[in-house]
């Protein structure tokens, strides 16, 4: 998908919530972009499309958060304060990938080499350009899902 520009919250929710439908299980959904551009945000809206209530608040201690939804639990990790694959075991994070019907969302992917991923992933890049307004936000897709 080309990159997309939307001015504000609103636009920016209504597209991800119709991308939301989109994600395939199993699946995986790295979300990119710089701090403060909007990752949990997105997480937050996609979680709440699917029915997977509102409270997907960011993990700032947890790496893992997890939402029931009718589809099938939905998983939340951010591996910003990752430090370690000792940290990664802990979070029970292999079984995570290893579910069938596995839909995760991931923040800050680069903390773990690329090969950990296994089943079809996607990246969903958030962005906040140079003289944007606050809620300006550039988006794009790319990936299998
Ligand atoms: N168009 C927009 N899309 C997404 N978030 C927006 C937009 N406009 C403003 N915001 C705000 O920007 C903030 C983004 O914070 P958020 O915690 O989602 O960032 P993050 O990328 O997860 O950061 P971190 O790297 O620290 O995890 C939120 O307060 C959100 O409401
Ligand atoms: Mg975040």
């Amino acid at each position: 998908m080309p990159a997309r520009t939307f001015k504000n919250l609103q636009e920016t929710e209504k597209w991800a919530k119709d991308l939301a439908s989109q994600f395939k299980r199993p699946g995986v959904v790295l979300l990119e972009g710089d701090l403060g551009a909007g990752k949990t945000q997105l997480a937050r809206w996609f979680v709440e499309a699917l029915g997977g209530g509102t409270a997907a608040h960011s993990p700032t201690f947890a790496i893992h958060q997890v939402y029931a939804s009718k589809g099938g639990d939905i998983d939340h990790l951010d591996l910003y304060r990752l430090e370690d694959f000792q940290d990664l075991e802990s979070t029970g994070f292999w079984d995570l990938l290893k579910q069938d019907q596995a839909l995760l969302f991931v923040e800050w992917a680069s903390r773990l080499p690329d090969h950990v991923w296994p089943k079809n992933w996607a990246v969903v890049k958030i962005e906040i350009l140079k003289g944007a307004g606050t809620e300006e936000r550039q988006v794009s897709v790319a990936g299998s899902f």
